[in-house]
């Protein structure tokens, strides 16, 4: 049985116990704070048994069996073939977890970092054991959005891209290679890229905030479920990819002579998209909300499953 250290035991770690663990693998989890680990058992096991009702785990039981909570770095560990670091997002701290993730785990252990926007060049250089380092960014929450972009440092070798691709693939994410580093990531480039129109638009009055949001659940993002942009434009016109090139990119040329600039996250846009949005940003809102999105995430995942990929 393959087995995975989750190095950091919040909610990105939790979620990535319940990928491998729903998918066979054995899962240790360990945090440095007292009872964290512990604590998270009795989360994953509700979480497994509430995706089990969509058909999104065969055996919640059985797979909520299979995630451990342990005391010490050395004890998470022991037989990984993986370990996803998943800690504070804070490059100090990073640079801290790895070294001694180098120095503990067995050497043919891949070390992978959840980390949202610090390439690992910026935390692997000095160690040993650099080339089976890399980042396997996953997109919140895990378990119910399979994408998880994979990216290396320059001395990474191709074969821990390789395995960690194969690795993540076997649980049934879908991971995707970034190249070479690049600030970002893709997926949050092409978030960041949207959010500066969508702010834009907004704060210079084009459109309200809840109109600006129809225009993704209810247009854009209806395809962007199944289709990626690409896919999109090819079907967009009848001479598909070329074809769509000659009739619209004079269009988007012109767009991208005025780009969003870095003012359209300044203090002014960001006061008048709270104004304009006009719900409380309490917590209790917040929390009912995220409930509400995973349960649509979770419906819409087991939809997909139950259609063909391609
Ligand atoms: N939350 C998201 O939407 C999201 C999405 C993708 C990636 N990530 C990345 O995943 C990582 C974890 O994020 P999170 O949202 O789960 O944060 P979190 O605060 O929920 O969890 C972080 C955990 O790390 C623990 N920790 C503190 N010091 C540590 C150490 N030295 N070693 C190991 N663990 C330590 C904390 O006790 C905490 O339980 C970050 O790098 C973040 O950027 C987060």
């Amino acid at each position: 049985m393959k087995r995975i250290a989750i190095i950091g035991s919040g909610l990105i770690g939790r979620a990535w116990a319940m990928v491998f663990a729903r998918a066979g693998w054995t899962a240790s989890l360990f945090d440095p704070v007292e009872g964290v680990a512990m604590g998270a058992l009795p989360l994953i096991a509700s979480e497994l048994a509430a995706l089990s009702h969509l058909g999104l785990v065969d055996d919640p039981a059985t797979s909520t069996a299979r995630v451990h909570a342990t005391t010490s770095l050395e004890q998470a560990l022991e037989g990984a073939d993986l370990v996803q670091e998943s800690g504070p997002e804070d490059v100090d701290a990073k640079i801290d977890i790895f070294s001694r993730l180098d120095r503990i785990a067995p050497r043919e252990t891949i070390l992978a970092s959840s980390t949202s926007a610090i390439v690992a060049s910026r935390f692997t250089e000095k160690l040993p054991g650099r080339e089976r380092c890399l980042v396997a960014h996953p997109v919140n929450p895990p378990h119910l959005v399979p994408v998880v972009e994979l990216c290396g440092a320059p001395w990474t070798s191709p074969e821990t891209i390789a395995k960690a691709r194969g690795f993540y693939e076997s649980v049934g994410q879908v991971p995707i290679t970034v190249r070479r580093e690049v600030d970002g990531f893709i997926l949050n480039r092409l978030q960041g890229a949207l959010l500066a129109e969508a702010f834009r638009l907004v704060s210079e009055g084009y459109v309200s905030p809840q109109d600006l949001d129809h225009t993704i659940k209810n247009g854009l993002g209806l395809r962007w479920s199944f289709m990626g942009p690409f896919e999109t434009i090819e079907l967009n016109a009848p001479g598909g990819i070329p074809d769509y090139c000659a009739r619209y990119t004079g269009f988007y040329k012109r767009l991208q002579a005025s780009p969003a600039t870095p003012d359209a996250f300044g203090e002014a846009a960001v006061a008048e998209i709270i104004k304009q949005w006009g719900q409380p940003a309490t917590p209790e809102r917040v929390s009912t909300r995220m409930q509400w999105r995973n349960e649509r995430l979770s419906a819409l995942a087991a939809h997909k499953k139950s259609q063909p990929q391609t």
